[in-house]
């Protein structure tokens, strides 16, 4: 993936003497020459993330197959992790800064209150009759909708229906356990509070203000329902010329900013037959299927994401997207690694 470009080789570490390259691995010193263009490529970064597809057809059986194999006591979480080989699958990141794991709760189980450093989101992929307690907000989990835990914020599952729930983990784990500050911590149960915080939320334009008070919290919202995010999409498309991308991002309603620290969050609508050109973007990006399915071209690999598929992208990378339906829309869930780019000042936006 590196372009020397014009730039001319460097001395290597086999061109300097044995005794002098031993002198300096004695001192922990190391010279920089022989890596310079590795750590610094001219023009375009060095990626180890690959496009990769994770067709919900060979996951959803091996975690149903998960749940008879370890019971809930020997797993704690019963999670698949979506590892992108070019990271090696044994460090368990989608992206630099990306964790991906599709999640299976079965009826009667739950994951006891605690909360952790790591920023998580939950997908709902499959099921119905499970919630998750968000700082005592208990939040239902329907398919496409999205919830989250932010660090530090107490959460457990539970699940009071009939049939399997699967949910899709998106965490700014590998960035947080890069930084070493990663753990979990234990808890009693959560006291649930009456109401439910997007209910607030629910039009554009207002936010609540009970005596003229704002709500100052940084996480106003913790559950984002589907049914309000596709609503919001249709409209948006019913308004806007055919040839604009209908794409929304996850918010707090109070301030505009991202919902998250690190991680962004994006619904998009491929209307019936349209295709969208995504130009190369720095961060990493990850693309799942609510409804309908599209075709998904990055860079020189392309892949049909049929609903509740999964798939990544490498920064730098253009996109193309296409929906498979010509009489229906499709609808996907983004996340990439957007805010932290913007905090860390390298995001980048090229042309095709
Ligand atoms: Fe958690």
């Amino acid at each position: 993936m590196h372009d020397h470009g014009r730039l001319d080789a460097l001395g290597r570490m086999e061109d300097l003497p044995l005794a002098y390259r031993e002198a300096l691995a004695q001192r922990n010193l190391v010279p920089l020459w022989p890596s310079l263009r590795s750590v610094l490529p001219p023009g375009t970064p060095g990626r180890h993330t690959r496009p990769v597809h994770w067709p919900y057809a060979d996951i959803r059986p091996l975690l149903l197959q998960a749940g008879t194999l370890t019971p809930i006591e020997k797993a704690e979480r019963r999670v698949l992790v979506l590892a992108n080989p070019g990271h090696g699958l044994e460090n368990m990141k989608v992206s630099p800064a990306m964790y991906l794991g599709m999640q299976l709760l079965l009826p009667g189980e739950k994951a006891p209150a605690h909360r952790h450093t790591p920023n998580a989101v939950r997908m709902v992929v499959e099921g119905e009759g499970a919630c998750t307690t968000v700082d005592g907000e208990k939040c239902p989990m329907l398919r496409g909708d999205l919830i989250l835990t932010p660090t530090g914020m107490w959460h457990e599952h539970a699940h009071e229906g009939q049939a399997p729930v699967i949910w899709l983990d998106v965490l700014d784990l590998p960035l947080i356990y890069y930084t070493e500050t990663s753990y979990v911590v234990e808890g009693p149960g959560q006291e649930v509070q009456p109401g439910q915080g997007e209910r607030g939320y629910t039009r554009g334009g207002v936010v609540p203000s009970p005596g003229f008070e704002r709500r100052r919290t940084p996480y106003p919202v913790v559950r984002y329902p589907w049914a309000e995010v596709r609503s919001a999409l249709l409209a948006l498309a019913s308004d806007r010329p055919q040839d604009e991308p209908v794409q929304v991002t996850y918010v707090n309603p109070e301030t505009g900013e991202d919902a998250q620290n690190n991680l962004g969050f994006h619904a998009l609508m491929l209307r019936p037959g349209q295709e969208l050109r995504l130009p190369p973007r720095s961060p990493a990006c990850v693309f799942h299927t609510i409804e309908g399915a599209a075709e998904v071209a990055v860079g020189e690999s392309s892949f049909v994401l049929d609903a509740a598929d999964t798939c990544c992208a490498p920064g730098y990378t253009p996109v193309r997207l296409r929906n498979r339906h010509a009489d229906a829309p499709s609808f996907l869930f983004l996340a990439d690694e957007s805010p932290l780019h913007r905090k860390l000042g390298v995001y980048e936006v090229r042309g095709h």
